[in-house]
């Protein structure tokens, strides 16, 4: 093999209830992750001969520049780590390089960076011979993170633990999304350091059966008035300017209006891809959106898209 592509889908939370901080500073979860049509593309082809089987050289491109321009490329890059951490229970690895082609907002709440890591390992895995197989690969993502496991598996899934112990769920249908993009980031780790603050007495999280009726019956609107995000109140405080655009998507006629996980892209359920679109043009009005993107779910999981064969 001289080079693999894979495909790996960003997600949005349908329901992120949070309990309180565990020992291990991790919280307990139940999280609803749904897989949408926003792909990064990870791209690896054997790296420079000599190097440390594993080690990973770094290289990126995407839609939007300002996004992209903050991905470190160096060894702390969460795709390098799984390339790493693979290579160490395969003795066909060798060294690598990684192309990153972004389309899912860094730093966003949409578990970009999560979904390059999925997508490295699948990918180093096929260059590297396959044989690792993929009960293993979604330990070595619990490891790399909590959110790291979804991306491999898509669709709809219910996370608890920290999020990384899936079941898949029941959805009918196809549900259309809009994305409200903001310019600056919002770190995982300052938001749920916010929510301790705001909620020191949250209670143990529980499975939403409404969210999941509307899911299996396909129900639209039904799932628009069961999000919930329990990480929203933290974000708001953190970003007062994301309570407006929630309220403006609301206005405008979406479903549901949340903020994706930790922010600081926010979520609006459409009607049908005509209405997302009309959505979309109504939210890039608003002068906190730095830009909209339009998607359905659920979509499948990590997929190669291209592994070309050794000449
Ligand atoms: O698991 P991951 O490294 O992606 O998590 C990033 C940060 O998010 C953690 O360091 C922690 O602050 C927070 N987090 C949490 N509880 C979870 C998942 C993440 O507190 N269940």
């Amino acid at each position: 093999m001289t080079a693999v592509t894979v495909q790996v889908p960003a997600k949005v939370n349908l329901q992120l209830a949070v309990g309180p901080a565990r020992d291990d500073g991790y919280h307990d979860l139940v999280n609803v992750f749904h897989a949408v049509s926003l792909f990064d593309e990870v791209t690896v082809m054997p790296g420079a001969s000599g190097a440390h089987p594993g080690s990973a050289t770094l290289s990126i491109d995407g839609a939007i520049d300002s996004h992209t321009a903050r991905v470190p490329l160096d060894p702390t890059n969460l795709a390098a780590r799984a390339a790493s951490l693979l290579a160490r229970e395969v003795t066909s690895a060798g060294p690598v390089h990684i192309h990153l082609r972004k389309a899912i907002p860094v730093a966003g709440g949409m578990a970009g960076g999560s979904a390059d890591a999925a997508g490295a390992l699948v990918a180093c895995n096929t260059l590297w011979g396959g044989r690792v197989a993929p009960e293993r690969l979604a330990e070595i993502a619990a490891h790399l993170g909590s959110d790291v496991p979804f991306p491999l598996l898509g669709g709809t899934a219910v996370g608890t633990g920290r999020g990384e112990i899936l079941t898949p769920a029941v959805a009918e249908g196809l549900f259309h999304w809009v994305f409200a993009l903001s310019e600056a980031g919002l770190s995982t780790a300052t938001v749920f350091a916010e929510y301790d603050r705001l909620r020191p007495d949250a209670p143990v999280p529980a499975l939403d059966t409404a969210l999941m009726t509307a899911l299996a019956a396909g129900d639209a609107p039904a799932l628009g008035a069961a999000l919930t995000n329990d990480l929203q109140r933290a974000a708001f405080a953190l970003r007062p300017d994301l309570r407006h655009t929630i309220d403006a998507g609301r206005a405008a006629g979406a479903l549901g209006a949340i903020v994706s996980g930790s922010g600081p892209t926010c979520a609006f359920l459409a009607r049908s891809a005509g209405h997302a679109q009309e959505l979309a043009r109504a939210l890039r009005a608003l002068p906190e959106c730095a830009g909209t993107v339009t998607a359905h779910g659920p979509v499948p999981g990590a997929t190669i898209l291209e592994a070309t064969p050794a000449s």
